[in-house]
Formats: structure tokens, C-alpha cells, sequence
């Protein structure tokens, strides 16, 4: 105890002492250190279950069995689509599915088709002043790959008692279906349930390549429908809601996700005969762009409002981490110097690098047409996601920075999404064109009223439910994070300030081959979603 105690006054004098030397006031502050405060309040168990019905969905072996053959044969039906894709008729077949497999959800809700293979149901409640849940899920898969590193094919739904394989299986036909399997369980279980709030399943048809044909057209659909605001929350694809890393077990629920943006540049230079170059060619003006951007990295950077700085705090209250990092997270949003120091050691860890950085990644490149001519047009593509803290802005600036450069060696002109900064030369012009850019979504507020309710269901179910005794010396964490990727929530902003991206499970959808080769998903996952939306539904709507 003494020598923690030493350690810790060490530490901090060593701290303040530091930051009084080299930064403004800000750094100096460490008053966070004598607030007991918690950042993470843990919520409080919320719902009640029916126990004997929840054990059922979770463990009968007969139900399992039969949960498992009805995914399984979901998982059978043909729905990748890729870019180049214009008939999606094959998603009929899907549909013929869902109304074969659940008969008592087409019974019971209104189902409407939006641009012919989005599907939207809607199970009327009788309270009109209680807002909508809405939970979403994706009918379409991304392509097989290479099929000889299937073990089993990719359509196959193989299931060998534990896990069922197979291309959608994580994402996200075992969710989809289990959303239906849980409201066929409850109008079977409970001929007389009235809901009170409406729910409303959305299912886009590609979300795998950006949802503008899907989610996009059933999100307009919903807010003619129902307006601005007019949703509760919604529950949509993301982070399993247990997963053990480590030694702590995690209920990630996703409150922001990154923004996207292709940036273009294009070089253009004189062409003519390649026995009289001019010193440098489009292409290798282009390379010397490239080179330098790529070595500059986007600033890594925690703004208060990302969720990743919430995640570090509800681990370090809850859970054992090292002393230092404690310190340096319980400081941060106080203290610019540990905000600093928290940066540093998170852009180093690569399951973290791009949470808080804005990436980048050069991957299309074009230019040259002929082995005996200059060539006139060099472009390339870079794809970024955006950080939290991070815009458009930051994006092109440091394209302008690098472009500046080699314009002004070179004496080019410059143009960012057509506006002139240095007039085009008899040289030529480097243009920097945005293709397509979404911001960072809108963060979704926590620990708030919609936020507890959510997470001490979750708690209830998974600690006492799923795994009675489980977290007795183990922590469940239970915590906002931001995702890298983009959901077809993306479409939904309007319809709700409360939006999550987190689903029922135990599996990782990294280690689960989410888009590789051998995709599973274990069943005992696909059991928790039907077991979780079924009392989720019957306790909140
Ligand atoms: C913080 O400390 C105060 C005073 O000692 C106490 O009343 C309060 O319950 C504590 N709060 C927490 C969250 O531990
Ligand atoms: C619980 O379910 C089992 C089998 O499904 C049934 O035999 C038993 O009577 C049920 N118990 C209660 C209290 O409903
Ligand atoms: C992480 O830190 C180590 C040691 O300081 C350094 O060698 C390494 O390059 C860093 N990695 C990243 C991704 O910054
Ligand atoms: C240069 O090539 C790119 C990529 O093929 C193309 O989008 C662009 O229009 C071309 N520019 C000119 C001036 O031809
Ligand atoms: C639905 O409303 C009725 C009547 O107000 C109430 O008794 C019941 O508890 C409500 N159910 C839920 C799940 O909120």
C-alpha cells in the first residue's frame, strides 16, 4: 500500500510539474483526481423475464436445433451483391423465405416493400404517444471470394451443433432472422399480448455497397410516414453485446461511427513524344504527391465528444489496468498534457490506431496510355474515414499542403473541387476533387434515460439470464465505442438522435470472418437474439 501511495505522489508531482513548465493552465489541472465521480455509471437492472420462456430460447435442444435449420436455410438463399449489380431480382427468393419461415409476423404486421427488395414491418402499438423502436438488419451479403478456401460452401448453412458456416451468417442473416424468430416467439407465446409502442423491422438490400437503394429509399419511406424525430431508437447491425477480451467481458454498443470521403487527384501535364519528356511526367508528379501524403499521417485526436475516451473510462473504473493508465484517463478531459499522453499510447495500438485517427489509403490509381507517350492525365483515388473531431476540411487541407508543394517546385497550377488557387500553367494543374464525402454521424448521447434502459436490459439479460454467476469476479463492461465502418443507419440520422449499432452475441465479427472466407456464426449467438428481442419487445413496448 505505502509504496503504491509513493508512487502515486511521483507520479502526480512529476505531472505537475511538467505541466506547469511546458503547458498553458489547462494541462495543470488535476482535480479530477479528488472526485470520486463516476464516469461510467453502471445502470441499473431493467425488465423483467420470463424466466422458464428465456431459458427455452437459450437452451432447448430441440428449439436449437430448429433455430439453427431455419437460419441455416436463409443462409442457403443466394443475396451477395457487388457494385456492378442492376437486377436484384434473386432477393424474391428471400422474400418467399420470410414469409414461408414466419407466417405469424406477415399475420401480424404491416409489411410494405420499398423499391421492390427493401422490406419494412411495422407491429402497430395502441399507445400513439410512445414513439416507435426501430430495429434494422441487411438482407444482402458481400461476395464468396475465393471459394477454395471455403471448408464448407458458402451456401451450404452448414451447422455442426455449435456453428453454422456460411456467407451472411454474422452478417447479418443470423441477426435478421432472429429479430423474426423473436416476434414469431412472441405472438406464439403470447396470443394476447398488446404492444403498446410500435416496432418497426427495416431490412435495406445493400447495405454491403452503401445502401442507396435500400435503406436509403426505406428511411424516406419512415420519415414521410412517421417525420423528423419521430423514432425512439434504433437498434442496428454493429458490436456483439458480449464478448470476452482478455480477462473482462465487453457490451460494446456503438454510439458514433467514422465519416467517409474518396478524394481524387489528378495531375495533368503536357503530353508529346516520350524521346523529348519534359523533367517530369504527370505520373511522376502524381508519385511525388502520393509519397508525401501517405507519409503524413492524420493527427490522432480524442475530442471530449468521442465515445473512445467514454470506453477508456468505463475500463479503467471497472476493471483492472495499469496504474498509469488510470491516471492518465481519469485526467484526460481536464488535463490537455494526460489527453496527450492517453493519445500517444492509443495511436500505437492498432485496435485503436483508427478509432482516433483519420485514415487513409491510396487505392486506385490511373494514368498513361502508351509506352512512347507522355502521359497527359495521372489520377488517383484515396479513401479516408474520418475521425471524430475531423471534417472535409481536414482532409483537403492536408491535400493542399502536399499539392502546394509539388505545384509550386514545379510550377503548376491548383484546383480543390474547382476552385482556383493557383492559376493552371503551360506546365499543367493538379486538381483535388471530393467524390464523395459523409461526415461523422451524429453522436449519440449516453447514459441517459433511453441509454439505461437499453444497457440495464442488457445487463439483466446477459448477468442473470445468459450467464448467471458469470460476472461475479469478472466485470461486464458495458460501453459506448465508435466504429471504423459505416451501417446503413447512415441513411436514418433524421428519424432519431438515438441510434445504436449493437446486436445480441458473443463473437467478434473479426474472428467470426465477417467478409472472409469460412464466415460463422455460433448459435448460441443467434439463440441470445432471439431470446434478447423477445423480452426487450414485451418489457419496453
Ligand atoms: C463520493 O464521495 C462522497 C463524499 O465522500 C459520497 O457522499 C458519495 O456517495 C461518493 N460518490 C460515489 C459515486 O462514490
Ligand atoms: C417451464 O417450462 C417447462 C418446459 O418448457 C415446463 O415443463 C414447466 O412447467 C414450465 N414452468 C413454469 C413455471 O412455467
Ligand atoms: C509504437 O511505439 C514503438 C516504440 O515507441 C515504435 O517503435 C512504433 O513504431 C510505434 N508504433 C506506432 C504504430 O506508432
Ligand atoms: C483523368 O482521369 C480520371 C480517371 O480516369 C478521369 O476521372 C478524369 O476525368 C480525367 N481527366 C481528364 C482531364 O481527362
Ligand atoms: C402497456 O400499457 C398497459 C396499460 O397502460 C400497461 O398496463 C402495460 O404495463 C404496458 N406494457 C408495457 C410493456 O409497457
Amino acid at each position: 500500500m505505502a509504496s503504491t501511495k509513493f508512487i502515486i505522489l511521483q507520479l502526480v508531482g512529476l505531472l505537475l510539474a511538467i505541466s506547469i513548465a511546458v503547458f498553458q493552465p489547462t494541462a495543470v489541472n488535476i482535480s479530477p483526481l479528488f472526485s470520486n465521480e463516476s464516469k461510467c455509471p453502471v445502470p441499473e437492472y431493467v425488465g423483467t423475464f420470463d424466466h422458464n420462456d428465456t431459458q427455452f430460447l437459450l437452451h432447448d435442444k430441440s428449439f436449437r436445433k430448429f433455430a439453427a435449420e431455419r437460419l441455416s436455410r436463409a443462409i442457403q438463399i443466394d443475396t451477395v451483391v457487388d457494385e456492378h449489380m442492376t437486377d436484384f431480382s434473386k432477393f424474391i427468393d428471400f422474400h418467399n423465405y420470410l414469409r414461408t419461415e414466419f407466417p405469424l409476423v406477415y399475420q401480424n404486421a404491416i409489411v410494405t416493400k420499398i423499391n421492390n427488395y427493401g422490406l419494412v414491418y411495422e407491429f402497430k402499438g395502441t399507445d400513439s404517444s410512445l414513439k416507435p423502436i426501430l430495429m434494422m438488419a441487411h438482407q444482402d451479403t458481400v461476395p464468396f471470394g475465393d471459394l477454395s478456401e471455403w471448408e464448407y460452401h458458402p451456401l451450404s448453412g452448414h451447422f455442426d451443433d455449435e456453428i453454422i458456416y456460411g456467407r451472411g451468417s454474422n452478417d447479418i442473416k443470423g441477426l435478421l432472422v432472429g429479430l423474426m424468430g423473436a416476434m414469431t416467439e412472441i405472438y406464439q407465446k403470447n396470443p394476447n399480448h398488446k404492444l403498446n409502442r410500435t416496432v418497426i423491422f427495416a431490412f435495406g438490400y445493400d447495405e454491403e455497397i452503401s445502401g442507396d437503394l435500400g435503406a436509403k429509399n426505406i428511411a424516406n419511406y419512415l420519415f414521410e410516414k412517421y417525420g423528423p424525430d419521430s423514432i425512439d431508437h434504433i437498434l442496428d447491425e454493429g458490436a456483439p453485446m458480449c464478448i470476452g477480451v482478455n480477462k473482462n467481458y465487453y457490451g460494446f454498443v456503438v454510439t458514433a461511427e467514422k465519416g467517409y470521403l474518396d478524394l481524387a487527384i489528378e495531375v495533368n501535364a503536357p503530353s508529346g513524344h516520350s524521346s523529348n519528356p519534359t523533367d517530369k511526367t504527370s505520373i511522376g508528379l502524381l508519385s511525388e504527391i502520393l509519397s508525401s501524403y501517405e507519409k503524413d499521417k492524420f493527427k490522432p485526436i480524442i475530442p471530449d465528444e468521442n465515445p473512445m475516451l467514454n470506453l477508456f473510462e468505463c475500463v479503467s473504473e471497472q476493471s483492472k489496468l495499469p496504474f498509469f493508465y488510470k491516471l492518465i484517463t481519469k485526467l484526460s478531459r481536464a488535463n490537455e498534457l494526460a489527453k496527450n499522453l492517453l493519445i500517444n499510447k492509443l495511436a500505437n495500438v492498432s485496435l485503436f490506431e483508427y478509432t482516433i485517427r483519420t485514415s487513409q489509403a491510396i487505392d486506385v490509381i490511373s494514368g498513361g496510355t502508351k509506352y512512347n507517350a507522355l502521359p497527359y492525365n495521372a489520377t488517383a483515388v484515396i479513401n479516408h474515414r474520418i475521425a471524430v473531431g475531423d471534417n472535409e476540411d481536414t482532409v483537403l487541407s492536408k491535400a493542399v499542403k502536399h499539392s502546394k508543394t509539388v505545384a509550386i517546385e514545379s510550377n503548376l497550377g491548383l484546383l480543390v473541387n474547382d476552385k482556383v488557387l493557383i492559376e493552371p500553367t503551360k506546365n499543367g494543374v493538379i486538381k483535388i476533387r471530393t467524390l464523395y464525402y459523409l461526415p461523422v454521424a451524429p453522436i449519440t448521447p449516453i447514459f441517459d434515460d433511453i441509454w439505461n434502459r437499453l444497457t440495464g436490459f442488457m445487463r439483466n439479460f446477459y448477468e442473470r439470464e445468459v450467464f448467471p454467476g458469470k460476472f461475479i469476479d469478472t466485470p461486464y463492461i458495458i460501453t459506448p465505442t465508435t466504429m471504423q465502418g459505416n451501417t446503413d443507419t447512415r441513411h436514418y440520422w433524421k428519424l432519431s438522435t438515438h441510434i445504436y449499432r449493437s446486436q445480441p452475441g458473443i463473437t467478434n465479427l473479426f474472428e467470426a470472418h465477417m467478409h472472409g472466407t469460412n464466415e460463422y456464426v455460433h448459435i448460441d449467438s443467434h439463440l441470445q437474439v432471439i431470446a434478447f428481442y423477445y423480452n426487450y419487445i414485451l418489457n419496453i413496448c
